[in-house]
């Protein structure tokens, strides 16, 4: 018998997409329950480390258009962005701006005290809002503030859910493991909306926080809802070395230049009319085709890497608009961005792909949401924009957080709960993982599944590669890894490393095998052995089914309404 509690809506995940969540639904209905429910404390997030910027259109004064923000985040999207949910991004955002600043967020300001934007990658417009470049810092905490205004949102922090509880038509609850207990609690609730981010861990050279693990994507894909897009991962032109950390984009949106061993600013040649400043699958690839042809740098620790250089724009304005990766360059490489170039390679650093929804966020199971990275409502196509993502987050936070309450004051309760769910969960995860035994370090086996990835499914891919990845995977997966050894309730990170090396397997599975099926190039995904967008076959979305033997794949069509795919010049 599990311990048992109980919410009207449960929001899984505490970062910017979960708290907006709360305060909108706490704003509509101070009557429900809310529960905020994650593996973190809320300012372990991974939205904090957002740096750059959050993209709306609030100059229109100076000759921005909402229509323009659509367009670029279509165009960048390589046209598989659905063209509604695009609309729908750039039309909500500049409110959100406003919003956060009622709510007390610095947003970095011109000198006539109105507040600033800085460029970012394939906009025709400088358009992402800063604070410094700590603006996921800044949200997440101007958003946290916000939630303890309302006593009906309560924060579990350190709980880590296994599974979602349903009767076959509609939500019912979650399982979850307090960390702090080791107890394996029910909770039921009338709605979910999953904002559990992204899950770059699976790659090991990585901007994401250590807990960016698939978890969240995979309790939704188990049961039973579909992962969309999984194949187009997003490589950020400029993880630091050795450690992989972001260099905001801001970097070179104040002006940043990426060099090669020639001296020579390389971006001309692939993208003349936006230079270092054209979308990021487009410079990721620049950077690696340079790298591919002799014209990188080798850095200490052997691997190839290219610079960025920032010392022409001065120390006062490093200082000043850029402090963070000054820091972060001071810190975890040595160099002060002021007197030397940062040695930079691309990294993983988002996914498109996530759990399916529509328009609104809404999953496949009634009364489940998903917003922020861990949703794919389909905005960002095959190539996200730099600055659309905290902006995502903050829209669908608050659409989810309105409908999920609209949802819950029409009461859905379950005739009957399916605690023998519950039960069939409390044996996979204890029975199967935390009494398990075995001969493999699943530590190693983790960082083995995150090198495969990185080796086989980078930047540039092609068939024989991404099915070696598949291979590999595959057989990590068969090795006797599902052991636990330290055998403590309390705290037991170990265990939970296990549980989130059981999610990697699953959804590196869908990557890959996305990935494979996918013989075109477009966005993020770079197949050499098919080097062109081939719309004729290829422009639909990607979706993926659980089965225990193998993903079920199927197609999803994508909206478009007025922008006709055409090539994308730069
Ligand atoms: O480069 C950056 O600051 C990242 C921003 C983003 O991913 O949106």
């Amino acid at each position: 018998m599990t311990d048992s509690i109980e919410f009207d809506l449960i929001i899984a995940g505490s970062g910017l997409a979960g708290l907006r969540a709360a305060i909108e639904a706490a704003k509509k209905n101070q009557k429900i329950k809310i529960g905020v429910i994650a593996k973190t404390q809320v300012m372990r997030s991974h939205s904090v480390s957002a740096e750059g910027g959050t993209a709306a259109v609030i100059q229109e004064d100076k000759g921005d258009t909402i229509e323009s923000h659509i367009y670029d985040t279509v165009k960048g999207s390589d046209f598989l962005a659905d063209q509604d949910t695009a609309e729908k991004l750039c039309h909500m955002m500049p409110n959100e701006i406003f919003q956060l600043e009622h709510w007390g967020m610095p947003w970095s300001r011109q000198e006539n005290g109105k507040i600033d934007q800085r460029n970012f990658g394939g906009y025709s417009f400088p358009r992402a809002t800063y604070a410094i470049d700590k603006v996921g810092f800044f949200e997440m905490q101007t958003l946290y503030d916000t939630c303890q205004k309302f006593d009906n949102i309560e924060f579990l922090n350190e709980w880590y859910i296994t599974s979602i509880v349903h009767d076959g038509k509609q939500f019912c609850g979650i399982t979850a493991i307090e960390t702090s207990s080791g107890s394996f609690y029910t909770i039921k609730g009338k709605a979910l909306i999953i904002a559990t981010g992204g899950a770059g861990r699976i790659f090991s050279y990585s901007t994401y926080a250590l807990s960016s693990t698939p978890d969240g994507l995979d309790m939704a894909y188990r049961a039973g809802m579909g992962l969309k897009d999984m194949e187009f991962v997003q490589f950020h032109p400029t993880g630091i070395l050795p450690s992989g950390i972001l260099i905001t984009e801001g970097a070179r949106g104040e002006g940043g230049y990426l060099i090669n061993k020639d001296g020579d600013r390389f971006m001309k040649k692939y993208a003349a009319g936006k230079m270092e400043l054209a979308p990021r699958d487009i410079v990721s690839r620049s950077i690696m085709t340079e790298i591919n042809e002799g014209r990188g740098f080798k850095h200490e620790t052997g691997e190839d890497c290219m610079k960025l250089d920032l010392r022409h724009l001065g120390d006062e304005k490093i200082k000043a608009k850029l402090g963070g990766i000054r820091e972060i360059s001071i810190k975890f490489s040595g160099i002060d961005p002021a007197d030397e170039p940062i040695d930079i390679r691309p990294v993983c650093h988002y996914m498109m792909g996530g759990i399916h929804t529509n328009i609104d966020g809404a999953a496949e199971l009634q009364g489940v949401w998903a917003a922020g990275e861990a949703a794919c409502n389909s905005v960002h196509g095959a190539n996200r924009l730099g600055a659309n993502s905290t902006s995502e987050c903050i829209v669908w936070g608050k659409i989810t957080g309105s409908l999920a309450v609209d949802y819950i004051e029409k009461d859905h309760t379950s005739a009957q709960f399916p605690t023998h769910l519950v039960a069939a969960e409390e044996t996979r995860i204890f029975d199967g993982i935390f009494r398990g035994r075995g001969d493999v370090n699943p530590y190693e086996v983790k960082q083995e599944v995150a090198e495969t990835l990185n080796a086989k499914a980078y930047v540039y891919r092609n068939h024989n590669d991404l099915a070696e990845g598949l291979k590999k995977v595959r057989e990590l997966k068969q090795k006797t890894w599902k052991h636990v050894d330290d055998s403590a309730k309390e705290y037991n990170t170990n265990f939970q490393n296990v549980m989130e090396l059981d999610s990697m397997f699953r959804v590196a599975e869908v990557v890959l095998l996305g990935a494979i099926n996918r013989k075109e190039s477009r966005g993020g995904h770079a197949r050499t052995d098919f080097p062109t967008r081939d719309d004729a076959n290829f422009l639909h979305h990607t979706l993926a089914y659980y089965d225990p033997s193998e993903p079920i794949m199927k197609k999803h069509p994508v909206t478009i309404t007025k922008y006709k795919p055409v090539e994308r010049k730069y």
